[in-house]
């Protein structure tokens, strides 16, 4: 028996991926969590404001927007970020226990933040008008802080996931060489400017219920307007200072994005093109919201809330998910779940070498036992499981899934031979940016090739079922594999 590797079962979702659902799922919550720590800046502003100039009506923006964000940010956000970590969980455990071994304190600091904001918003919203301004000033900017504060923390999190940015970290092993790392204050700062432009877009809706002829509407629908513009700008300005801290996988996947007919433009500029028609749209519409705040109306403002979410959020955080494989945390967990480097620091061991030598069916830990040794008979199943575990979590196994799916990218091919070339060479050398280093013996080779080539032939579907439909001889084929799943 080899050495076992504690890689807990695969989570396979068909066609669109666990990594799809993680990402519906986080878009969802980070239009809910950044307009709320945008709208937040956007109150403690505003009442500073409403204080000063002594102009209480301001005040009932702020009450229903803090309603709003109640109902709408902490309702959603409160059901889709257990989601994302049961999500995350289940599709990487091993990024999520990498994140957690390095920063169980940081993510502590940020529940203790984000208990703050949640009452806060609260005490906000239920005493406006009931307790003297001042005191009701010092509420909203305490919930202000503790907002910015929790996307602070997560910022540092999620930029370790980028990478380190040196090597540093990997012979430390401290939360402090994670946190600030290379890519954290250029994330920090477009992450901030760009909640901004969400709690704008968001904050419209607000204006727009504001009756026609309330002067209110003009003050306030210019300034929430005005702070979406500075986010917008310094959102694109801080988009470049971002790009310039990635790793160099990053880049080859950014400017791999580029469409053709830009030819070989510098990416900086093209990398911005797919987003750059969202931005214009939004920048458009929140100068026509600071112009002419009077004109805009609530289906108007929710339609420019769901381009914001479908046509910005998603492909951004899709693409920072992609710029980052073959790596799911630091650049030592693969997406796939396999340490793929030494961690001294943390003493941790990459695992591509013993898996190289013993196979990913011997030494990862759930494996059912008929199939930990590939025979001809049950080569097809021990294929797929390789294909699950080891492939998975990037490509969908359908031919016509949505996440980069594999029998297309194999352009369809049932030469096993082919394939298995393909796994022995660039992918067991490691020597394709975007895709992990995956070395395995020539029989796991063979198993995997020969189910990739039967999903490609339309013999066996992705969940490894045989289809019915065959010609005679690959029928044959596949019954003297014998049939892989029996229903
Ligand atoms: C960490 C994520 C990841 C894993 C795991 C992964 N790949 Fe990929 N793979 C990618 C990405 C990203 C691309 C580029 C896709 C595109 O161009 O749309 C890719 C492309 C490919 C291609 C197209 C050829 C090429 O070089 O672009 C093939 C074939 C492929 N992968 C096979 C596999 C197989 C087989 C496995 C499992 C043994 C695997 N991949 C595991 C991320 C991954």
């Amino acid at each position: 028996m080899s050495e076992l590797i504690g890689l807990y079962p695969s989570w396979y979702v068909p066609q669109i991926g666990s990594a799809w659902v993680m990402g519906i799922i986080g878009t969802i919550h980070v239009l809910a969590s950044n307009t709320s720590v945008g709208a937040a800046v956007l109150f403690a502003l505003l009442e500073t404001r409403a204080v000063r100039d002594n102009k209480p009506e301001i005040m009932q923006y702020i009450r229903k927007y803090g309603m709003f964000l109640l109902v709408f940010s902490y309702i959603w956000g409160s059901v889709t970020g257990p989601g994302i970590w049961y999500s995350i969980t289940v599709a990487s455990p091993r990024g999520v226990s990498a994140l957690i071994h390095n920063f169980v304190w940081a993510w502590a600091s940020e529940w203790v933040f984000f208990t703050v904001e949640v009452i806060g918003v609260y005490a906000l919203v239920y005493t406006i008008g009931k307790i003297d301004p001042r005191t009701h000033l010092k509420i909203t900017w305490t919930f202000a802080v503790s907002s910015v504060a929790t996307m602070v923390i997560i910022v540092g999190i999620l930029s370790f996931m980028m990478w380190p940015g040196s090597d540093r970290w990997y012979l430390t092993g401290s939360v402090f060489d994670a946190f600030f790392n290379l890519n954290f204050a250029a994330q920090l700062a477009e992450r901030m400017f760009l909640m901004l432009t969400s709690a704008a877009v968001v904050g419209s809706i607000i204006v727009a219920a504001i009756p026609r002829g309330n002067p209110m509407r003009r003050e306030v629908g210019r300034t929430t307007a005005f702070l979406g513009l500075i986010g917008l700008v310094g959102g694109a300005l801080a988009f470049m200072w971002y790009v310039a801290t990635l790793p160099p996988n990053a880049l080859v996947i950014l400017s791999d994005r580029l469409p053709h007919w830009f030819g070989q433009t510098d990416f900086r500029i093209t990398t911005f093109v797919p987003l750059a028609a969202t931005s214009v749209i939004v920048g458009a519409y929140l100068l026509w919201v600071y112009l002419r705040p009077a004109t805009v109306t609530v289906p108007l403002a929710a339609a420019m809330t769901v381009i914001l979410l479908i046509a910005g959020i998603w492909p951004e955080e899709r693409t920072r998910e992609t710029m980052r494989k073959p790596w799911v945390a630091g650049q030592y967990v693969y997406s796939n779940q396999i340490i793929g480097r030494d961690v001294p620091g943390l003493d941790i061991q990459n695992q591509v070498p013993l898996i190289a030598k013993d196979g990913l069916l011997k030494t990862a830990a759930f494996v059912p036992a008929d199939l930990r040794i590939v025979t001809p008979a049950n080569r097809l199943q021990a294929g797929r499981l390789l294909a699950v575990m080891a492939c998975s979590n990037c490509h969908s196994l359908d031919r016509d899934g949505a996440l980069r799916p594999l029998p297309r990218l194999l352009q369809g091919t049932t030469d096993v031979a082919m394939i298995q070339g393909f796994l022995a060479g660039p992918l067991a050398h490691g020597t394709v940016p975007y895709m992990p280093k995956i070395a395995l013996p020539a029989d796991e080779q063979l198993a995997l090739a020969s189910f990739l080539a039967a999903v490609n032939a339309g013999t066996v579907d992705a969940e490894g079922r045989l289809i019915a439909r065959t010609s005679a001889a690959t029928h044959v084929a596949a019954r003297q594999h014998s049939p892989i799943a029996k229903d």
